[in-house]
């Protein structure tokens, strides 16, 4: 009596799922599951995918796609090896682990039902809602049009159960039904891997738990002012003069599988080179393509940070250049990503006065130099190769660029550039750096003189504080933006800039081994990730739940704030060390760490 009590107790509890799905509904009932009791079909009872279920192979059939065959895997991973025991979650030495006993029921089935094709891989027309049943009796149903469809159901799913103190592994919240697709259709992260590298591990597990939170985009900051990682077969001399280090770079054939294992898991990875800011590396291989490069001690007239330097913008060589090495990266992009990002952003017009092509900072001079450039730029990505173009809301806002008209505008600064850019026609990213800039709050990188050292006491950075779930959560992509161009939104991205965040911060102390094959990575996850989570779960859930609840108010933190200590101990059971919500005070009973106490 004293365990249904508790159990019953426990039904008032909302799904825990991260990030929160569209519509549920869920009981109290307890189901079990184990590896030799359940059968998993694909499309039909014929289509059990080899290797999983109970081991019954009598007619195979014909298997699931790969990004299902994966899920099926990883949802095994995820429910029998790195799952935990919610003592946290659950009231103070309670009794609130159920009896496995011999009437107790065991799920029996997962049925996959895909109704749709998928769109030959095209990240920007896919369909990712589906449905996920569990019934009383132990039938999970889960139904897509697509395959990340049938993933995001498996993701869904695994967040129902928990590891038993005594061995098995359970849901007390039988039974369940969710309808669910995402708010936005682009969820992603920017990491930097120009100020610091980035091992390629560093950047599987990434993808592995942004994929555990339903973000669908990587965009690869891969190379920036201060060092060159990407190689380029074509101009192999970028890489071989432009890195740190001979072994900090990334090949061909890195890029391909890391797009590969994101495919797998729903992830695009969209590149981004930027330019014609940013490029100083270049200067290394390339000297006469740069200019102000690294222009000391006044920097700051020239750039936003050292080292200085820009491609040059009125000069054929640099058009030469652009040309090569679009012409080498992007046809081995494409059959992974429709997107390239080709930056623009923070371009200082006092290069342009130590530019032999230019010797001016006259925005009438540059403007329409720079619109040359660009289309010069555009022409390649889109008529070229038929990619989707992103920039940086300066291109647009600042330098008042004619632009394509397909292309995607990343804002950074305010929400009157997200206004400003939908109100042009353009779709657009939100990412504010106030609230979305992962790596702010560190104090700063620059070193200070003895003399002027106390004028810049504390050395606080210029997007401190760092910004805690709780403001990254406060972000509405939508606020301000007319109810007439909120489909211009198309979603966001945080972002972690890298000047001081490198493999050790990003790491627990553990060198993790390459992974040889993108299989092969569910055994590695044993190290840390970025100190970015469980943060970012709070940008994935705007991004795929909205802002506003289900009757229009700003997101409760009193709501989300269990779910998401929850999610962290799945990532923690996981492999990534993300930090705490709440100490077990607070988790074990989501009432009495409200403030203020009136409400
Ligand atoms: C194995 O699958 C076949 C065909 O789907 C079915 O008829 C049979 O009952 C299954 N056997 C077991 C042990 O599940
Ligand atoms: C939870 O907190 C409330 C308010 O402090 C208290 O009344 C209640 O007994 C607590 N429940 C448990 C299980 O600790
Ligand atoms: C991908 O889908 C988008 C949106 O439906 C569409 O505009 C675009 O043309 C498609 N791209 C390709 C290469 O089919
Ligand atoms: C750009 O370069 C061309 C060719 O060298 C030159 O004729 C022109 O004056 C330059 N434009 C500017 C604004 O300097
Ligand atoms: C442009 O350059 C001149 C020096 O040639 C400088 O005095 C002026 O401040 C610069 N303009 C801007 C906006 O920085
Ligand atoms: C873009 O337009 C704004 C507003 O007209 C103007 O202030 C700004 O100088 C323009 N930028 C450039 C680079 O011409
Ligand atoms: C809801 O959040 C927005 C920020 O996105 C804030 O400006 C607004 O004041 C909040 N509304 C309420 C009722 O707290
Ligand atoms: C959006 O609505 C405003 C009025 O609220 C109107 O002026 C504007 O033309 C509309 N824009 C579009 C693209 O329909």
């Amino acid at each position: 009596m004293r365990l249904l009590a508790v159990i019953a107790a426990l039904s008032t509890t909302a799904l825990a799922v991260w990030p929160l799905p569209e519509e549920y509904k869920s009981g109290d009932g307890v189901l079990w599951i184990a590896r030799d009791k359940v059968t998993v079909t694909y499309n039909g009872p014929g289509h059990q995918p080899q290797g999983y279920g109970n081991g019954n192979q009598s007619s195979p059939g014909a298997q699931p796609p790969p990004v299902v065959k994966s899920a099926i895997q990883r949802t095994y991973d995820t429910l029998f090896e790195k799952n935990f025991v919610p003592w946290k979650l659950r009231p103070r030495l309670s009794d609130f682990e159920p009896t496995l006993g011999g009437d107790s029921t065991y799920i029996h089935e997962i049925v996959l039902e895909q109704n749709g094709p998928d769109a030959g891989g095209n990240a920007s027309s896919v369909d990712e809602s589906y449905t996920l049943e569990v019934t009383e009796a132990g039938k999970v149903t889960i139904s897509a049009k697509s395959s990340v469809g049938l993933l995001y159901g498996l993701t869904t799913f695994t967040q129902l159960f928990y590891k038993h103190t005594n061995g098995g592994v359970y849901t007390d919240k039988a039974p369940v039904s969710v309808t669910d697709a995402p708010k936005f259709k682009w969820r992603g992260l920017n990491v930097d891997t120009s100020r610091t590298f980035k091992p390629l591990a560093d950047l599987y597990r990434t993808i592995d738990a942004m994929a555990f939170n339903k973000f669908n985009r990587l965009h690869w900051h891969i190379t920036d002012a201060q060092s060159w990682p990407l190689e380029v077969p074509a101009l192999p001399e970028l890489a071989d003069k432009g890195v740190y280090v001979n072994f900090q770079r990334y090949s061909p054939e890195d890029i391909k599988k890391l797009q590969e294992y994101g495919k797998l898991v729903g992830v695009t990875v969209a590149m981004e080179i930027d330019n014609p800011g940013h490029t100083s590396s270049i200067w290394f291989s390339h000297p006469d393509l740069i200019a102000a490069f690294n222009k000391q001690p006044d920097w700051t007239t020239y750039c936003a940070e050292p080292p200085c330097g820009s491609l040059k913008l009125n000069s054929t060589k640099v058009y030469d250049f652009l040309e090569k090495l679009l012409d080498d990266l992007l046809p081995r992009l494409k059959p992974y990503t429709p997107y390239f990002h080709l930056g623009g952003d923070e371009v200082n017009m006092n290069t342009y006065l130590l530019d032999d092509t230019v010797r001016s900072n006259a925005s009438s001079v540059l403007q329409p130099l720079m619109q040359k450039y660009m289309d010069r730029n555009m022409h390649q990505v889109t008529q070229t190769y038929d990619l989707t173009p992103l920039v940086w809301e300066e291109m647009l806002l600042e330098w008042n660029l004619t632009l394509p008209h397909n292309t995607i505008i990343q804002t950074w600064q305010s929400t009157e550039a997200v206004i400003n850019s939908v109100q042009k026609g353009f779709q657009t990213l939100v990412g504010n750096y106030n609230y979305w800039y992962l790596d702010c709050g560190k104090g700063q990188w620059l070193d200070f003189y003895p003399s002027n050292a106390a004028e810049y006491w504390p050395f606080n950075d210029y997007c401190a504080p760092v910004h805690n779930w709780r403001v990254m959560y406060s972000l509405d992509p939508l606020e301000g933006v007319p109810e007439n161009l909120t489909h211009l939104v198309i979603g966001g991205e945080a972002h972690i800039w890298s000047e001081q965040t490198d493999t050790v911060n990003l790491d627990k102390m553990v060198r993790c081994p390459y992974p040889s094959s993108c299989l092969e990575l569910n055994r590695l996850l044993t190290c840390e990730i970025f100190k970015i989570w469980p943060r970012l779960c709070a940008a994935g859930e705007i991004l795929w739940s909205g802002a506003k609840d289900a009757s229009g108010q700003n997101r409760s933190q009193i709501e989300a704030s269990p779910r998401l200590a929850e999610m962290r101990e799945r990532l923690v059971a996981r492999g990534v060390a993300a930090e705490p919500i709440q100490m077990p005070f607070c988790t074990q009973n989501g009432t009495q760490c409200a403030y203020p106490p009136s409400g």
